[in-house]
């Protein structure tokens, strides 16, 4: 990774994961591409190109004139929006990727796109989910990242491009919000309590599932893209958690900051169906036997660093660290 060419460079991961990468390889090395534009360092702090990934030619054309030899792509609807336009899913999140991997064979560039959980379903181990296991997902987004990690193989064994992926659980974070996956519960729940100090949960109680805080996702993009390819035996969807969690552990660790915070549910059908059909705890032993993945952040951890940051950002504070 020397020049990188990141698509939804805007969304969720692509807002922090441009500026780490821009702190590391330089910011001229680091082009940011997104469908949308707004008023962040992503679009200011280097390069930046409109692109629609679902646009071949423009596709190419941007990651030629940049030299790029390095592809991030990130551009996806999550599951929930998914579920709403799943023909509009199909078209982005499969369309989106196949130029990817097309303009990475085309200019010999390495590749990385996320998996995720999303990627098992109901008839999958639930419990220390294994890397290798069923994957017959149920849903629309599902469908899409299991071919994703499948085509991602198909372009790797096929014409040689250094594909590789992760599946990510639900990332928190505090700069960029997530929009229409199901686990932004988890993120939206920190917002809440120190804006309201109070949240309804559309996930209901007791439902189990894998996160990730997004400094620990950053670190494993970067671990997997440095890695000593002849270590890879799963290049394209490695298994990775930081956590299991139900939304009562999370108002459990809130409370430790903010004794007044109060939680109640209003379960959407919708999203719960889905939640219910993913694993509640993947197994990342493969990812740390391969290239050495690990994390820094438990949920204790996670909740102290969210409060912080969030009431900076909001209230302006300088808070001392362990104060909140
Ligand atoms: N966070 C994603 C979602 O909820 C899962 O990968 O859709």
């Amino acid at each position: 990774m020397k020049k990188i060419l990141i698509t939804g460079a805007l969304g969720q991961i692509g807002s922090e994961l441009t500026m780490t990468l821009r702190e590391r390889y330089g910011a001229e090395n680091v082009i940011a591409t997104d469908i949308n534009k707004n008023e962040s360092n992503v679009v200011y702090s280097g390069p930046f190109e409109h692109l629609d990934v679902t646009n071949d030619r423009d596709f190419f054309n941007i990651a030629k004139k940049h030299k790029v030899d390095t592809v991030i792509h990130l551009a996806a609807l999550l599951s929930a929006t998914a579920e709403q336009k799943p023909l509009l899913a199909w078209n982005l999140n499969m369309g989106g990727l196949v130029n990817a991997l097309e303009v990475s064979r085309e200019l010999d560039l390495q590749f990385f796109t996320p998996s995720s959980i999303g990627a098992f379903g109901p008839s999958t181990p639930k419990a220390q989910t294994p890397q290798d296991t069923i994957q017959q997902p149920t849903t629309m987004y599902g469908v899409n990242k299991v071919s994703g990690e499948l085509l991602c193989n198909y372009y790797f064994n096929k014409f040689g491009v250094d594909t590789r992926g992760l599946r990510f659980p639900g990332l928190i974070s505090y700069v960029a919000p997530p929009g229409g996956g199901t686990t932004d519960y988890a993120v939206e729940i920190y917002y809440k309590a120190i804006k309201q100090g109070h949240y309804t949960s559309y996930i209901d109680q007791g439902t189990y599932m894998d996160m990730m805080y997004m400094p620990d996702a950053l670190n494993a993009i970067i671990g997997l893209m440095e890695a000593d390819p002849t270590k890879l035996v799963h290049r394209n969807s490695f298994n990775v958690s930081a956590m299991s969690i139900a939304p009562e552990d999370v108002e459990a660790a809130i409370k430790k900051h903010i004794p007044t915070f109060t939680m109640d549910y209003q379960v959407d059908p919708v999203r719960q169906q889905i939640a219910q059909s993913w694993p509640d705890a993947i197994d990342s032993t493969c990812a740390v036997d391969e290239w050495g993945f690990k994390v820094q952040y438990d949920l204790a951890k996670m909740t102290e660093d969210m409060l912080w940051h969030l009431n900076k950002k909001w209230l302006g504070e300088k808070v001392e660290k362990g104060a909140i």
